[in-house]
């Protein structure tokens, strides 16, 4: 079915717009999106970390198809023992520390920060919630609340009160964690400013300030999820684990679902013995979503999808060169091209387009564009993105 651009604007709430750059989409497969042209772009932006595995991903389409054959929508607040739910986190937890004993399944990543910050509060009754500078965690109220520029968050005041911020990777800011706060939220690899790594041993004093203090330490890695950065979750690399991990995007290969899964304390303070003194989602752990789910964790361990993930990644990092090019950074395929402060972000992201291209920009650095192509990318098919990269940047 033929879309027309002027009829979506126009009964499409629209939040933003970049102009020029729509694609009227017809299809997607792999790394690859086409439009209702025929024209193909190579996607570097995946639905901003959502396909991992590669759109459509046939693990993913079919574990779609036999669950829908078998239920959909039932019941939720766990009446309905739905065995889809079980067997993923059953094999999720194989895959993480011990402490990870319980999962509780939403719809989406900002759903995952909200019921995880409420579980902290459950569990140790503090308010103070701090999160990082210049860190985007999802846009209802109490996300958008942890935002640190007024410009964002100014036209929703009044906010959830006692959100406090830290600079990330700031060893002094960390003393700003107490006997007050209640938890602290931040991605392990940040991303807001363009891709960010953290300094060696920050996220291990960040850990121990926050066991210290009884605060909850809760990771973001709604984008660095499941295998983005080389191991299934980005805190793999460092010396830190989290009370609770969020998860969604990448989780459901392109279905909507998220989750959050913690220390079986925190996790137990959620049941309350009603569901809306816990936390309570119609949708959430919808089993033809976490059979999707649990499809694209087989996809990403027994297809071997992050044994190169370094390697494809060094290819960008090594092989992007441009003059107007200040910098290629990141970890694994989750990597940014930040442009000169005197290159038009809008003028390259739309000659990327024209050039195949799809990219995003950094919420709060546009001028770095994303890096971030399926897992499954083939060496062949990144030198084609850095050429069509290239072309485009040679044309502003
Ligand atoms: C790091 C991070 N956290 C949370 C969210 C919110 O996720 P969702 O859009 O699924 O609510 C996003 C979305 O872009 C994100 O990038």
């Amino acid at each position: 079915m033929k879309t027309t651009v002027s009829e979506f604007r126009e009964y499409i709430a629209q939040v933003g717009e970049i102009d020029q750059i729509m694609i009227d989409v017809d299809r997607a497969e792999g790394i690859h999106v086409w439009d209702i042209s025929g024209k193909e772009y190579m996607d570097m932006l995946s639905g901003i970390c959502v396909g991992n595995v590669g759109h459509r991903n046939p693990r993913v389409v079919d574990a779609v198809r036999k669950q829908t054959e078998r239920y959909m929508h039932v019941m939720v607040y766990g009446e309905f023992v739905q065995s889809p739910q079980l067997e993923y986190f059953k094999r999720l937890k194989k895959y993480l520390p011990d402490s990870f004993a319980q999962i509780f399944y939403v719809n989406s990543g900002s759903e995952a920060i909200e019921g995880a910050i409420k579980a902290a509060r459950l569990f140790n009754r503090r308010t103070e919630i701090i999160s990082c500078r210049n860190s985007y965690h999802g846009s209802t109220l109490g996300a958008v609340s942890m935002l640190s520029e007024e410009k964002f968050t100014q036209p929703f005041r009044p906010l959830i009160p006692d959100c406090n911020h830290i600079r990330y990777n700031c060893f002094e800011d960390i003393e700003k964690i107490t006997e007050k706060t209640c938890c602290v939220v931040m991605e392990a690899v940040a991303v807001g400013t363009g891709v960010e790594l953290p300094e060696k041993n920050y996220l291990k004093q960040v850990r121990e300030r926050c066991s210290e203090k009884g605060a909850v330490l809760i990771f973001d890695e709604i984008q660095t999820g499941f295998g983005r950065t080389g191991k299934l979750f980005a805190f793999e690399h460092f010396d830190a684990v989290p009370d609770i991990l969020c998860i969604a995007k990448g989780m459901g290969g392109g279905m909507p679902i998220g989750a959050f899964t913690g220390r079986k304390d925190i996790m137990l303070a959620l049941n309350n013995g009603h569901p809306l003194i816990g936390h309570a989602t119609t949708f959430g752990g919808h089993p033809v979503c976490c059979s999707a789910a649990l499809a694209v964790l087989e996809a990403i361990m027994e297809d071997d999808l992050m044994r190169d993930v370094d390697k494809k990644g060094e290819m960008y990092r090594t092989l992007l060169k441009h003059p107007l090019i200040k910098d290629v950074r990141g970890i694994g395929l989750f990597n940014c091209i930040e442009l000169r402060e005197d290159v038009n972000w809008q003028n390259a992201l739309k000659a990327c387009f024209s050039n195949g291209i799809i990219t995003g920009t950094h919420l709060f650095n546009p001028q770095c564009l994303s890096l971030k192509p399926a897992l499954i990318i083939t060496p062949e098919q990144i030198k084609e993105s850095i050429d069509r990269i290239h072309t485009a940047l040679d044309s502003l």
